[in-house]
């Protein structure tokens, strides 16, 4: 089997975060990201709204608990599995209760858990003013000691495909590579860092002006914008970051590059310019 299309077409529909302080966690996700609480009575809150859904459990502070991945139906979950099993990837039990049958999760590297599926709950209809703002959850970055191994674990065994790699102009070591599972530039990133950890997760809005929609939220929320407004070379998308209570980055986007599956992967300096071309950059490493 190849990687051939074998992701393709996918799209991260939630994560699973965890906190020591949870209760803060939902408040914040519920005011200012506009969603909806629900207990689903085994720990973990689900939190939902307009196209973004995430999961907030007690553990570590800043954990990420899994990722997970929506296809487009059970024969491309048999793919899929059929994939892991060739390749030796221990399957285990999908973790998430927004899936139905046939789900099922592996591990990167780093011991990052991707749980792959098909949602089986509805979402709701969001809270608050916050509730309809647009902003579909459409990416998550993890930052790794070891990036090429856990790019290599993404492109060759869930066939995700590279869109732009960022490179250490002297050696030509790898510093981030952003990854595709549908037309959307990347739905996962890897950063290299001195540590392994989630680094952000990111909304996609539908235009510039909801980019402003948010900042004004934001801002009467007293919640700061920690960095941008800018726009990112790799993906060009327009962006701001604001931090939830557990000091989380969260991004607010709009204009994301489509990079149709064929396209060869493009090559960044490791530079500011690369993640902000309007100005200052926070370089992972
Ligand atoms: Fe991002």
């Amino acid at each position: 089997m190849t990687t051939d299309k074998l992701i393709w077409p996918a799209r991260l529909h939630h994560i699973h975060l965890t906190s020591g302080n949870v209760p803060d966690m939902v408040k914040w996700y519920q005011d200012s990201m506009g969603l909806t609480a629900e207990e689903l009575g085994n720990g973990a809150t689900w939190m939902s709204g307009k196209d973004r859904n995430l999961l907030i459990g007690p553990g570590p502070k800043s954990g990420l608990k899994f990722s997970a991945f929506a296809v487009e139906n059970r024969d491309h979950l048999t793919r899929l599995r059929a994939r892991a099993e060739e390749t030796g990837t221990p399957v285990e039990t999908s973790p998430t209760p927004l899936f139905g049958d046939g789900a099922f999760a592996v591990r990167d590297p780093d011991g990052n858990c991707i749980t792959l599926g098909i949602p089986d709950r509805q979402s709701s209809r969001g809270n608050g003013p916050a509730g309809m703002l647009s902003g579909r959850l459409q990416h998550v970055v993890v930052a790794s000691t070891d990036a090429p191994r856990m790019i290599a674990f993404y492109s060759d065994i869930l066939g995700f495909r590279k869109s732009d790699l960022v490179r250490e102009e002297k050696s030509g070591e790898i510093t981030a590579c952003f990854m595709r599972c549908d037309p959307e530039h990347h739905a996962i990133a890897v950063f290299r860092a001195a540590e392994n950890r989630l680094d952000h997760h990111c909304y996609e809005t539908t235009s510039w002006n909801d980019i402003r929609d948010w900042g004004d939220h934001f801002s009467e929320r007293r919640d700061t914008v920690v960095w941008g407004a800018g726009r990112h070379g790799a993906g060009h998308n327009l962006f701001i970051f604001v931090r939830d209570p557990d000091g989380n980055n969260v991004e607010l986007s709009a204009e994301i590059d489509d990079v149709p599956y064929e396209q060869a992967p493009g090559t960044w300096r490791h530079e500011e310019r690369t993640l902000n071309l309007w100005g200052s950059a926070w370089l992972r490493s």
